[in-house]
């Protein structure tokens, strides 16, 4: 899990970012999630210990990984400031996806709910992500977290996010654990 949705992004990143930082305008983004308020403390010398795989402690080690990501974007955002690139992240909502493979019922209904943005279809998730990475009113925003959760938007940010030296520091080792640079 960490290495699918946060490893792996982080230096996929940035190993393309010489590309992204030569060209004349160019947009991070990240797909996180809300899950990322369930995530408890993370601790920035071993928070690849996503703790038990338990049902409540697979749910607590998703959001992990998705914290790991806002983390990520806002670090990046800042060094990315002065270059022609933005990064920021974002939560599509509930969405029926493959996330939910096993979970034949609630695809079943998801046109019929995705009415109420209760639960969404492929198609509405993805519009948070197209308009970050398309509208013009959104060219120079940057280190910014989008969610499309219903309702979400008026809770105050988990105190992570307010840390530039967690974020740094956090980044850090990840470059290491990822061998960038090596
Ligand atoms: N669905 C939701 O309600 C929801 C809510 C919040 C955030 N998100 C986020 O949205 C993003 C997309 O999720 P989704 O809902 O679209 O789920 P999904 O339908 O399960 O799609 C996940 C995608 O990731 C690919 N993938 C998984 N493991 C991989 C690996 N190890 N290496 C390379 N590719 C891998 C899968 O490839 P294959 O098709 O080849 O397996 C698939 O294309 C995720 O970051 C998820 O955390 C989803």
């Amino acid at each position: 899990m960490l290495a699918s949705n946060y490893l792996g992004p982080f230096l996929l990143t940035n190993l393309l970012l010489d590309r992204v930082t030569a060209a004349p305008a160019a947009r991070v983004i990240v797909v996180a999630s809300e899950a990322h308020r369930i995530a408890g403390r993370l601790h920035p010398e071993r928070f690849e210990d996503l703790g038990d795989f338990g049902v409540l402690g697979s749910f607590r080690a998703y959001g992990r990984t998705k914290l790991l990501d806002i983390l990520f974007a806002r670090e990046l955002a800042r060094r990315l400031a002065g270059t022609g690139a933005t990064a920021n992240s974002l939560c599509p909502g509930t969405v029926a996806t493959n996330l939910y493979g096993q979970m034949r019922a609630l695809r079943a209904i998801a046109p019929a709910l995705s009415r109420i943005p209760l639960l969404r279809t492929a198609e509405q998730g993805a519009r948070m992500t197209v308009r970050l990475a398309s509208d013009p009113a959104l060219a120079d925003v940057t280190g910014r977290y989008f969610t499309s959760a219903p309702g979400v938007a008026l809770l105050p940010p988990v105190r992570a996010l307010r840390s530039a030296s967690l974020q740094l520091r956090i980044w850090e080792r990840t470059a290491a654990l990822v061998e960038l640079g090596a």
